[in-house]
């Protein structure tokens, strides 16, 4: 109250200030305006007196009927005396009121007399406030006397009295008027938001809560909101990584940490950088209208960013990416480099940058058209076009280009490449720098020696991976099938047993290494499921009591028409279920430059309405499309209302979408149903594994997730979550670098493995 007294008192002082100002040149005014009122008034009267009084002088004086005259006049209301005075001042006829005052003439007469015009004047008589009026009179042109009229000027100061009274009033009200509005203002709008945030920051230091007041809108508050959410995310951070520690010392547990994965790497890297060289880069810097034509930063929709993220962060290094963002060139420096995350700069992401023609070839055709679905079961025949297999060459050389001048100075490095995108990179680099230690990891399934043959190019690929010390897939069976894919594609040495490939002396291991994501122990949420979901139906603006989440990259691998084919079969073998449960979909637009993903996008918003028209009912509707990249924030909320989250790929490598709904649900509730042609199935088997592509297999699935009995839930949700907690990105990152770390490179594993094979 003391603060917010002393933000206002100023605007106390000038109010009364301007209002006491106010109500003076107001009581100013109204005498003014009154006294000349009554001075015009003495003047009429008087001349028209004077014209009666005038033709007495024609008699001789005194004479009786000029008293008579003066009495009559005399009788007018608020009139107190009038006086009529030869040229000598001596009274000729006075009015008795103050008959005796006024036997002398007044000074106002005298003057009149003197200066043959009228003339009045104020002043007190008997402490009565008068107004005096004389007038010259005149016989024969000749000045022969005065005629004054004494007027009572009391009802003046009685209503000069009564304006300043109103005035003082008024001021009044309004300072209590506009104190109020100050005091109302000010707390609502400053001090209460301080004092909540106040009040959270304390809560937040004993460890009691998580969710950040609701402060209102404005530059300084909208800082203050990003600065204190921050603040409170590293702090609850720090507190996890403080209790974690000492819970695994406790238990001696042997979980793998951002702390332990730093530590572990910062020795097994001898503090050397990690290069990682990734198409899409995990800080995008876009100039979009909705942001008011201001720069914005996105992390993008990508599975890989989720997982190599935790890594840089707990290791350091250069991330070499696509600067692929409409304002990524305005926040670089000369070398292209900019420290990352913007808010905590930990690592450096260097950007690439690509012409729209090297874009399309390399990135849209060779990598997305041509790859993509090459390593894909969905159906979508690869394309591949000579001029996208020059792109692809060329940018995978200006990536190693970069790759190489990043570590110029590092000596034995350790270099990451990531994904399908650069299949050739690992031995362009370990061309240039044989001292390297590579490795590829390969987001995608590998498909079996069949399919991968369709691709014309396919050698020269698998040439480019072989030249990497280890090549990292998600699962088992990728792994096979590479093998067996460099078994026929080109001359080398597989050895089964031992999982490598020796080609012209150079020993490539192949392994699997599940991808991940970091489970972290939050505590419980400041909202329930019910009352996230509530919140979540009324900004939608839909009513629903039960939700469902599907989050993905709007791609035909994802299966979301399957899954939409599925809802809608639920909703008719289940109509008890129309008006409760709403399925929302979260799908960023993705890879938009090529048709069939443009069609694909069409396809999930017509079917969304095709579907909707057939069921939806008042506020409710079967399905909500959200069309839009969401912020982990954004998404961490449906995860967190959702009874249930879908996963249907047709295939996928991993999937993290499934990982992260596991992770996120700390209140063990929730069911996950989950392709088994995602490699996260072999995993997560406490999921409700379906086969995307069975309408049927979907609508049951459904209904069993909405009814599973709440300890059931929690039993399948504990044991899923144990298994990321022990799988998680920490322990992907720190096999997939500890297993690059050992090997050796200055020699040839096994001498007689040099000799190339001949197939
Ligand atoms: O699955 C391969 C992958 O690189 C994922 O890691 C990631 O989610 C996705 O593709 C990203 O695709 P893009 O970079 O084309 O948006």
């Amino acid at each position: 109250m003391r603060t917010t007294l002393k933000l206002i008192s100023p605007l106390i002082v000038s109010v009364v200030v301007v209002s006491l100002l106010f109500a003076g040149y107001q009581v100013r005014t109204e005498r003014r305006v009154l006294r000349n009122d009554l001075s015009r008034r003495d003047e009429i009267l008087g001349e028209s007196l004077q014209e009666n009084v005038e033709p007495q002088f024609d008699r001789p004086l005194p004479d009786k009927s000029l008293q008579r005259l003066v009495d009559r006049f005399g009788q007018r209301e608020h009139l107190k005396c009038v006086a009529v005075y030869n040229a000598n001042g001596v009274a000729l006829a006075v009015t008795s009121g103050l008959a005796s005052l006024f036997q002398i003439r007044p000074a106002a007469a005298a003057l009149a007399a003197e200066r043959d015009t009228g003339f009045g004047e104020f002043l007190s008589v008997n402490n009565t406030p008068v107004h005096v009026y004389a007038l010259p009179l005149h016989s024969n042109d000749q000045v022969v006397g005065t005629l004054a009229l004494v007027h009572d000027a009391t009802y003046i100061d009685q209503q000069v009295a009564h304006t300043l009274r109103d005035s003082l009033v008024n001021a009044l009200v309004q300072t209590l008027l506009v104190t109020l509005l100050a005091l109302i203002l000010v707390r609502w709008t400053l001090t209460g938001p301080l004092a909540r945030t106040a009040k959270w920051l304390r809560t937040l230091r004993t460890g009691q809560s998580h969710a950040p007041p609701s402060l209102p809108q404005g530059e300084v508050f909208d800082q203050l909101h990003h600065e204190v959410t921050h603040l409170a995310r590293d702090l609850n951070a720090a507190r996890a990584t403080a209790e974690e520690e000492a819970r695994l010392r406790d238990t001696n547990d042997s979980l793998w940490t951002a702390e332990r994965l730093r530590v572990s790497l910062s020795s097994k890297l001898q503090n050397k950088p990690l290069f990682v060289i990734a198409n899409r880069e995990p800080y995008m810097h876009v100039r979009g209208i909705g942001n008011n034509g201001n720069v914005q930063v996105i992390v993008p929709a990508s599975g890989l960013v989720t997982a190599l993220e935790p890594v840089l962060l707990a290791t350091e290094g250069t991330w070499i990416a696509h600067g692929a963002g409409s304002a990524d060139r305005e926040t670089v420096d000369a070398k292209d480099h900019l420290r990352v995350p913007p808010d905590h700069p930990k690592y450096t992401l260097r950007r690439v940058w690509l012409s729209a023609e090297e874009e399309k070839g390399y990135y849209e055709g060779f990598a997305n058209e041509g790859i993509w679905p090459l390593c894909h079961i969905a159906h979508t025949r690869p394309i591949f076009r000579p001029e996208d297999w020059v792109a692809y060459q060329e940018v995978n050389r200006r990536f190693a280009d970069a790759a190489i001048e990043e570590m110029e100075s590092t000596e034995s490095p350790i270099v990451l490449v990531q994904d399908y995108h650069f299949a050739l990179l690992p031995r362009m680099i370990k061309e240039a720098r044989p001292d390297a230690r590579v490795a590829i990891f390969w987001h995608t399934p590998w498909p079996n020696p069949e399919v991968f043959g369709i691709c014309p190019w396919g050698r020269e690929l698998i040439d480019g991976l072989l030249g990497a010390d280890l090549v990292g897939f998600h699962i088992q069976s990728h792994c096979n099938n590479f093998l067996s894919t460099v078994d026929r594609a080109v001359e080398a040495l597989t050895e089964w047993d031992r999982f490598s490939v020796n080609r012209q002396g150079h020993v490539t291991r192949v392994r699997p290494f599940p991808i991940s994501v970091a489970l972290q122990e939050n505590g419980q949420p400041a909202r329930t499921m019910a009352e996230e979901s509530a919140a979540l139906c009324n900004e939608l603006g839909i009513s629903a009591t039960v939700l469902g989440v599907g989050v993905d990259r709007v791609d035909y691998t994802k299966g979301i028409l399957e899954r939409f084919r599925g809802i809608e079969l639920f909703f008719e073998l289940y109509p008890s279920y129309q008006r409760r449960f709403t399925f929302v979909q979260l799908g960023a637009p993705s890879r938009t430059k090529i048709e069939r993903y443009q069609t694909l996008l069409d396809q999930v918003a017509s079917e969304t309405e095709r579907i909707n028209a057939r069921f939806q009912a008042g506020h409710w509707k079967p399905i909500v499309f959200l069309k839009r990249h969401h912020s982990h924030e954004e998404i961490a909320r449906f995860y967190h209302a959702a009874s249930l989250c879908m996963v249907t790929s047709l295939h996928d490598g991993m999937n993290l979408v499934a990982k992260e709904f596991v992770a996120s649900r700390g209140d063990n509730r929730g069911v996950l149903i989950l392709s088994t042609f995602a490699g996260a199935a072999l995993e997560l088997t406490d999921s409700l594994l379906v086969n995307p592509y069975d309408v049927q297999q979907l609508a049951g699935a459904i209904h069993r997730a909405l009814n599973m009995p709440v300890e059931e839930q929690a039993a399948r949700m504990q044991r899923m979550r144990d298994s990321v907690r022990e799988h998680n990105v920490y322990r992907w990152a720190a096999s997939l670098l500890s297993d690059l770390t050992e090997i050796r490179i200055d020699a040839p594993e096994r001498a007689e493995s040099a000799e190339p094979l001949t197939r």
